[in-house]
């Protein structure tokens, strides 16, 4: 009589049986297409001797305990492949194009070590990807322009690797990004327009890329730390740099930048200011006092009057320019009583400096004058590079002020 009920019943026992099964599933076991792509990533790669990353991958397990994976649900969201501890050797091999395949990854990194090969083009695939970082390995080949499909990707780390070709301009255009480190590189051609508002570190430093900055809004005003060291930039810096008031760190050395130095560099919120070894000309006038405690502005075509306004600096490079006129006794005053460490006026067309013969300069403070248009008033310790001779010969001095 009750059997129909009873069936009923069964069923929903069973029912509830399964879905329970399935919702366990679905929460324990990795889905198959991100088991499949792990098991192609770690047969593409390998542990140097002295690194035992893989020894947790065993694909009897669930491979979201494996090192440096993590899961949500059944997809991996996190592959951070290598031991992560500090003098581990890496790994050896290749980045495997199934590293696209899994779609829900948020973040991927690899330790320093050998990896060779191409960044797979499939990466552009990780629709979630927000933080990529490869760097210190021999990755080689083109940045591939799909990267500029991860519309979340705040950090692109791929530095010290052996990328050549050009940044693409998909990259530039990516709008969530906030760290872009791709120094130490072999990348070509010029700096793209980024147009992310968050852009708050730019390190492009040791490559061969070349000409004039983006002109506004290309490097964006929330940019904290430049570094474009030891590339082939050239042409005027004013416009680029001028509406950049967040800067705290900026680094534009060995490069042939020409122009003006723009005032807001020598705000006080910057920390490090190294423009050494351009093309930089014109005079140097801060409007305030000048609180980075390292300035070098060396190897460049600066003239006029040394600013006073550089007194508050401690290591202070103004060498190899084409400066003028008598060194500020604010600048002497600071140096006798230690506050400058560093006062580096050498190879410039100085004509005298107010000091008393006899004073000592503090064991602890630099100061080199060689190479001006006066004689030597102190003997001072310069470095090798500043040479031998002591004054600056009298012809050039005379055709300087002619
Ligand atoms: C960049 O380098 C590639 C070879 O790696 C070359 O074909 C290309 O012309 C270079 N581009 C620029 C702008 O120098
Ligand atoms: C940089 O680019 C120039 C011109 O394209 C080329 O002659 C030079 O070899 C490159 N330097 C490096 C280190 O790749």
């Amino acid at each position: 009589m009750r059997r129909g009920n009873g069936f009923t019943y069964n069923t929903m026992v069973l029912l509830i049986v399964v879905l329970q099964y399935c919702g366990f599933l679905a929460h324990a076991v990795l889905n198959p297409v991100d088991f499949l792509a792990l098991q192609s990533i770690r047969k593409s790669l390998a542990d140097l001797p002295g690194s035992n990353y893989f020894s947790s991958w065993d694909f009897t397990s669930d491979p979201c305990s494996f090192a440096g994976l993590y899961c949500d649900g059944d997809r991996v969201v996190a592959l951070n492949l290598g031991d992560p501890q500090a003098g581990s050797p890496g790994l050896t091999g290749r980045l495997h194009p199934a590293i696209g395949r899994l779609s829900a990854l948020a973040e991927l990194t690899l330790v320093p070590g050998r990896v060779v090969g191409s960044l797979p083009h499939s990466l552009s695939q990780l629709k979630y990807l927000r933080f990529l970082a490869l760097s210190r390995n021999f990755i080689s080949g083109v940045i591939p322009a799909g990267l500029g499909q991860l519309r979340g990707l705040t950090t692109l780390d791929l530095s010290f690797n052996q990328l050549a070709g050009n940044i693409p301009l998909s990259v530039g255009a990516l709008p969530a990004l906030s760290n872009v480190i791709l120094s130490h590189n072999r990348l070509n051609g010029s700096i793209p327009a980024f147009v992310s508002q968050s852009l708050a570190r730019l390190d492009l430093k040791h490559n061969n890329l070349s000409g004039w900055l983006p002109p506004p809004p290309g490097l964006p005003p929330s940019i904290q730390y430049l570094s474009l060291s030891s590339n082939r930039l050239s042409g005027p810096v004013d416009r680029a740099l001028s509406p950049l008031n967040r800067l705290n760190y900026i680094d534009l050395s060995m490069n042939q930048f020409t122009g003006f130095i723009p005032v807001n560099l020598f705000a006080s919120s910057i920390t490090n200011l190294q423009l050494q070894r351009n093309q930089f000309s014109g005079p140097v006038q801060p409007v305030n006092p000048v609180t980075t405690p390292t300035v070098d502005l060396s190897y460049n075509r600066l003239w006029g009057e040394i600013s006073p306004m550089f007194s508050t600096v401690q290591n202070l490079y103004l060498n190899n320019n084409r400066f003028t006129g008598q060194v500020p006794a604010t600048l002497v005053d600071r140096l006798l009583d230690s506050s400058i460490q560093t006062l580096y006026l050498q190879h410039n067309y100085l004509s005298g400096i107010e000091i008393n013969p006899t004073v000592e300069i503090p064991l602890s403070s630099s100061l080199c004058l060689q190479y001006n248009c006066m004689v030597l008033p102190v003997q001072t310790p310069c470095p090798l590079k500043a040479g031998s001779a002591k004054s600056r010969p009298t012809s050039q001095c005379i055709e300087w002020k002619g």
